[in-house]
């Protein structure tokens, strides 16, 4: 029996981080993983892998279209895809290599297996060999097919999610599949028909439809991300449309299936259309799968996901769960404040994550990122708001860069002009979004976002001039 204060079960972001956070606290961590590679779906097979190819995709697209513009003439752009994916592959492999650097760093033992809670305080690891390649050994690793048992004071469940299935769609793991086989195709689909206008299906939509593939995206709601603000997506809807994504709004899918070489997928009310791949993305489910939770007395809420309360306890004692697996947005970043937290939690009494704080970025051309409340939450809870807006083809910096489209909007309590929410569509929403999250959890104004000062030209001006638009002062505009 295996000796440790803390077991973490999944090395994602969430479990990772707990583990490297509880270490540096001084506890004795042991941390198990099924996969051969560290780092969770985040590292190997979601947030990394689809920013290495978005990014890829659009230097082919820039190179194709966009760079004329600056003058730049470039003869013969071809695309080598088996290079772009090795590349992608590379930054995975770098990534995860990193994190089992810092385990080491952190001396925390790492097994490689199925975790399962198997009572209070108990933790077994099912060892698997990984076919195709040979079960590497690790520091506290069980033989292939053995079991090696832990006991520890606490737990914490950070398992994460997969894909959510679609009742009719018949993933085949290569023509229709989910995100990891979008991944990864061998070659551009002619047509690509992505089930789900959330954040995965318009990413990797985004990647082949830039490559060359006819994508057709189908919606079940009447709009596109749901969850975000309703006037940031519309006009999102508007530029991706302009890029070439096909969108079918109001369609629900009823099935997919391979046929031969080719799909089909069928709808409601709709002619079946027939397409070579098929992406499905209508959402994630929280890992339970074997964990032993009924060992403990743990059950799964009407969604499946492990029931905590504030301080990330489930109802065994000693338990605790973060990330994905629990209530909450399904993002690594929210995963890795949690870990962080509930090691602190475990250790010290205190940790605490601020969920109305927490950003949320689409990695399309141009992005979209958020913090905080949407219009639409505002007026349902019946609170009065005033609105500043800023739309970046008003800014020097973005027009130096040939990105012009989008907005800011920044949404402020209409009597303490405290900042409620901010909505960035446009260049680098995404680290735009980071000056948003600290206003937000430090209790700032629009007022006093506009006075600080903000380096000219940059991006960023233009958050301080939608602050300033929420008093109807805007500079230039
Ligand atoms: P999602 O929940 O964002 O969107 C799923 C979409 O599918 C919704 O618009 C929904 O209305 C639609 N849908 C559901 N059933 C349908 C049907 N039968 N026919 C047509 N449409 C249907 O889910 P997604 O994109 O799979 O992402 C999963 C999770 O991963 C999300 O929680 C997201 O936050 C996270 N994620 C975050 C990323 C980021 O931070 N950049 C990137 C990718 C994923």
């Amino acid at each position: 029996m295996h000796q440790h204060d803390l077991v973490v079960i999944g090395a994602g972001p969430g479990g990772y981080v707990a583990a490297i956070r509880a270490a540096q606290l001084g506890l004795n961590v042991a941390c198990v993983e099924k996969e051969p590679a560290l780092g969770g779906t985040c590292l190997r097979i979601g947030c990394i892998p689809s920013k290495a190819l978005l990014e890829s995709s659009e230097r082919y697209h820039a190179a194709r279209e966009s760079l004329r513009e600056h003058g730049v003439k470039v003869k013969g752009v071809d695309l080598d895809l088996g290079d772009m994916l090795k590349r992608k592959d590379k930054i995975v492999s770098g990534l995860t290599a990193g994190v089992e650097a810092l385990f080491k760093k952190n001396k925390i033992t790492r097994y490689q297996g199925h975790g399962r809670i198997v009572g209070p305080g108990r933790v077994d690891v099912l060892s698997s060999r990984h076919e195709g390649t040979e079960a590497r050994r690790h520091e506290g690793e069980a033989a292939a097919g053995s079991t090696v048992s832990m006991q520890a004071r606490h737990v914490i469940i950070a398992t994460g999610s997969k894909s959510a299935p679609l009742p009719g769609v018949e993933l085949d793991g290569d023509r229709v599949g989910t995100s990891t086989e979008a991944l990864g195709y061998s070659e551009v689909p002619k047509h690509l028909v992505v089930i789900g206008a959330g954040y995965i299906g318009l990413e990797l939509g985004s990647v082949w439809c830039r490559l060359g593939a006819k994508v057709t995206v189908l919606e079940y709601l009447d709009r596109i991300l749901p969850g975000m603000d309703a006037e940031i997506a519309k006009e999102a809807l508007k530029l991706l449309t302009r890029q070439g994504l096909e969108f079918e709004l109001g369609v629900r899918v009823t099935g997919a299936r391979r046929d031969g070489k080719k799909c089909v997928v069928t709808c409601e009310g709709r002619e079946p259309i027939a397409c070579d791949r098929v992406l499905l993305s209508v959402g994630r489910a929280p890992c339970t799968d074997d964990l032993g939770l009924e060992s403990v007395g743990i059950r799964l809420d009407e969604r499946g996901r492990i029931p905590v309360d504030d301080h990330f306890r489930t109802a065994a004692p000693g338990i605790y769960a973060i990330g994905d697996v629990i209530r909450g947005p399904m993002l690594a970043h929210k995963a890795e404040d949690e870990g962080v937290a509930c090691a602190e939690f475990i250790v010290t009494g205190y940790g605490h994550v601020n969920y109305d704080a927490i950003p949320g970025v689409c990695y399309t051309e141009p992005e979209i990122a958020a913090v905080g409340k949407t219009e639409e939450q505002l007026k349902e809870a019946g609170r009065a708001y005033k609105v500043g807006t800023y739309h970046f083809r008003a800014n020097g910096r973005a027009r130096s860069l040939g990105h012009i489209d989008g907005r800011v909007k920044i949404l402020a309590d209409a009597q303490t002009d405290r900042i409620l929410g901010v909505h960035i569509l446009g260049p680098r929403a995404g680290d735009l979004i980071a000056e948003a999250a600290v206003a937000i959890e430090f209790g700032a104004s629009a007022e006093d976002l506009a006075r600080c000062s903000h380096a000219h030209p940059t991006l960023a001006e233009c958050l301080k001039e939608a602050a300033l638009g929420v008093h109807g002062r805007v500079i230039n505009g």
